[in-house]
């Protein structure tokens, strides 16, 4: 979030080079940094992984990558020319001792080559049970020993429970500093995420407003029209709650519901982050069952086409107990927000794919108008749409045109699209961050470990329990009947556009 485009020469390698998020994600994102002018003068990538390649096979791998995945299209043949100089490939095994001693060597060549000790940008993109092995093998051979110019990104899943998270951080802490560590949750790069401080603190409308005195209730929608595709074996071991709540709901949370902090600065964010998810009310085992439900999504049907049921998917254990939905009630106990649900809702194989915040205001405390001229009065509800569609949008009443007093809701919108620029992706924004050492949208070892236990309570008492009506939802609808009845018991139903 740091002004300014010159950035110190910097070397990312990335662990799990071969990977699909590089593929998808990293290299799509480093190219169209280097499009925009984003990238240091002097930049060097270096992709690490196990299939022997040469640097041209590599460089063909990821051109498909961006042919498929990159919001620039198709590559100029010039320009990913020169960006494909830059790029290289190591064929390496995580845990041989060659590998780093290799590495080392590469990075020092560089160095000498550039005249300057460069950054280290290391990028581990590799499953959880390889993480602290490369982390400790960094650090062995001291490839990232400059504090304030090496740094270490790493992918969820930041740990599997609050006990393994806090060893992991144990593991980094032994091994880097904490402000080298950019723990990378990539709903707070996105643009509509980010904008959220924005719209907060740079107006003074909504400030005095945005507390428990003006607002009723808040919910946060992730939807999403996939199933879990090819990744069953990943997805038994996480569920719901871990893969989206613990992380990209909670964070989403906390934008939403920080104090306001006293500048952009990295650790000021970050503590009146923590703040909040440290004041969230963490329930008792016995109260789970009213705050949070679960689902599984059945067989259905989406966009006309019939799709599998979650037990049926590939790598799934036929008789799964594991959540591909979660609903849930929470409370944030302090001043500004004490006795205001929040609800959250994630599901996958959803009616739609949708991502959205939706403020809901009190009622006007007394009605002016006789029942039939209120007609259709609806509280104020500000609804900001991160995904897909991307804007934030105010409903007010108005008094609809004609020769009668009646009411009627209207909405002020702020379209994305409506501007002229290209949004950028979650990740172009993260990584140029890292880059510049700028850790305000990554999160903090405490951060993470708050989040953790949030959930655990909920993650207990479902471990400990199968659920018995599995699979409870269709695709293709809005997930199990209880995640209306969740919200339902406090007269609140969950927003789908203006007129709900
Ligand atoms: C990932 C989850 O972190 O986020 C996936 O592991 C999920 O299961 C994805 O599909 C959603 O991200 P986005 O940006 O597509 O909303």
């Amino acid at each position: 979030m740091k002004a300014g485009k010159k950035i110190t020469p910097t070397i990312i390698i990335i662990f799990g080079g071969t990977g699909d998020l590089a593929k998808r994600k990293l290299i799509p994102a480093f190219y169209n940094l280097y499009l925009e002018g984003w990238m240091p003068d002097k930049f060097a990538i270096i992709g690490l992984g196990r299939t022997p390649l040469t640097d041209k096979t590599y460089h063909e791998h990821l051109h498909e990558g961006l042919l498929q995945f990159s919001r620039s299209g198709v590559p100029d043949k010039e320009k990913w020319k020169q960006f494909s100089a830059s790029v290289s490939y190591l064929k390496s095994d995580i845990n041989d001792p060659e590998a780093y001693q290799q590495l080392g060597s590469d990075l020092a060549k560089l160095d000498s080559e550039w005249k300057l000790r460069a950054n280290r940008l290391f990028y581990l993109s590799i499953a959880p049970q390889f993480i602290d092995m490369a982390a400790t093998n960094i650090g062995k051979y001291a490839l990232a020993n400059e504090a304030t110019q090496d740094r270490i990104v790493i992918e969820k899943p930041f740990g599997y429970n609050k006990q393994t998270a806090v060893a992991l951080n144990q593991l980094f802490g032994n091994t880097f500093q904490e402000e080298q560590i950019y723990r990378i949750d990539h709903y707070l790069g996105k643009e509509t995420v980010q904008n959220i401080l924005a719209f907060r603190f740079a107006n003074a409308l909504f400030e005095p407003l945005w507390n428990r005195n003006y607002i009723d209730y808040i919910q946060i929608t992730v939807a999403e029209q996939v199933g879990v595709e090819d990744r069953g074996g990943y997805y038994e071991q996480s569920g719901a709650l871990r893969d989206m709540i613990q992380n990209h709901l909670l964070q989403v949370l906390c934008m939403v519901a920080m104090e306001a902090p006293i500048s952009l600065a990295a650790e000021e964010i970050r503590n009146r982050k923590v703040d909040v998810l440290r004041a969230v009310r963490r329930f008792k085992p016995e109260e789970i069952h009213q705050y949070a439900i679960r689902g599984q999504y059945n067989s259905g049907w989406l966009a006309g086409k019939k799709v599998p049921s979650y037990r049926q998917e590939s790598g799934v254990n036929p008789s799964s107990n594991t959540e591909t939905f979660v609903a849930m009630q929470l409370y944030i106990d302090n001043w500004r927000w004490q006795g205001v649900p929040f609800y959250l809702r994630t599901g996958k194989r959803m009616q739609e794919k949708t991502s959205s915040i939706t403020i809901q205001f009190r009622p006007v405390p007394h009605s002016t108008f006789s029942p039939a001229q209120a007609g259709n009065l609806m509280p104020n509800r500000l609804t900001i749409n991160i995904q897909p569609q991307m804007d934030i949008r105010l409903r007010f009443t108005t008094k609809k045109t004609g020769l009668e007093m009646s009411l009627n809701p209207a909405e002020m919108v702020f379209d994305y699209d409506k501007c002229s620029t290209q949004t950028p992706e979650a990740y172009e924004t993260l990584l140029l961050d890292a880059m510049r050492g700028d850790a305000t949208l990554f999160m903090r070892s405490d951060q993470v470990e708050e989040a953790w236990d949030v959930i655990t309570p909920i993650l207990e008492a479902w471990e400990s329990r199968d659920s018995l009506d599995f699979p409870n939802y269709a695709a293709g609808t809005w997930g199990p009947e209880s995640a209306e009845a969740l919200i339902a018991r406090q007269g609140h139903v969950w927003a789908l556009n203006m007129h709900t």
